[in-house]
């Protein structure tokens, strides 16, 4: 009963959410693009509006429900996703980055099908790198003042702790959660590391709901101490 009047976690925030993969398109019928439900971001969305924040869902393509209460963004490419992310982050306070986002797209995209010509010759593509969109948004004017607290993800094949502590200094955020394998794709439950410059805590096993939920409440924290 007491709860009830408590204020919610995120009461008056307003939280941006990238999730699932992005789609790099080589022709207008292929592409390549990585493995990723968008499960812990979709979940993410859901425990921060739960919170009572305003939340903003920029999600590659996936097949998920929108959580209620979210704004949905659809975006395919990683480009469109940055566009997305960097508009919508000019008024968050706080910025979340699940996607899986492709590291690199071909070079060009062909207008037309690319067809097999009869010899057995392949395709030679070439490929560009995409825009780290947190590394942006998090070395953007409002994070830089404190008025943007950024997350990012991480999801490693080996050394976690390693990698997830090198990857929060690169791309200068707060915290950074490492997803503790087997690989999680498609998965209703994980586990998380969470590493922030105090070094790092582990969020046991759990449904992807109940870690979003915990994170927000790390969130929360960090927000209110900040
Ligand atoms: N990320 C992003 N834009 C990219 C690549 C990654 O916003 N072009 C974000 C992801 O959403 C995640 C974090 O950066 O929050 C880490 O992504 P990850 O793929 O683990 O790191 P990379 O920097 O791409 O390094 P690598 O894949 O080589 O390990
Ligand atoms: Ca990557």
């Amino acid at each position: 009963v007491i709860a009830f009047f408590q204020p919610k976690l995120l009461a008056g925030q307003r939280v941006v959410v990238t999730a699932g993969p992005t789609f790099e398109a080589i022709d207008p019928v292929r592409g390549i693009t990585n493995l990723s439900s968008g499960k812990m971001g979709f979940a993410i969305a859901r425990a921060a509006q739960d919170a009572g924040a305003e939340v903003t869902l920029i999600a590659g393509p996936v097949s998920l429900p929108t959580p209620r209460g979210v704004r949905r963004v659809d975006v395919k490419s990683a480009l469109n996703m940055r566009l997305a992310a960097v508009e919508y982050a000019q008024a968050a306070t706080v910025f979340i980055a699940t996607a899986a986002v492709a590291d690199w797209r071909p070079a060009t995209a062909a207008d037309q099908k690319l067809k097999k010509d009869g010899s057995g010759a392949t395709p030679q593509l070439e490929f560009v790198e995409n825009p780290d969109i947190l590394a942006e948004v998090a070395s953007g004017p409002r994070a830089i003042e404190g008025k943007l607290f950024c997350v990012g993800f991480a999801a490693e094949s080996h050394d976690l702790l390693a990698h997830a502590t090198a990857k929060r200094l690169r791309k200068k955020v707060p915290l950074l959660v490492g997803n503790i394998g087997p690989a999680t794709f498609g998965q209703d439950d994980n586990a998380l590391l969470l590493v922030d410059a105090q070094g790092a805590t582990e969020l046991p096993r759990n449904t992807k709901l109940q870690l979003a939920r915990q994170l927000v409440a790390e969130i929360a924290k960090r927000l209110h101490s900040h």
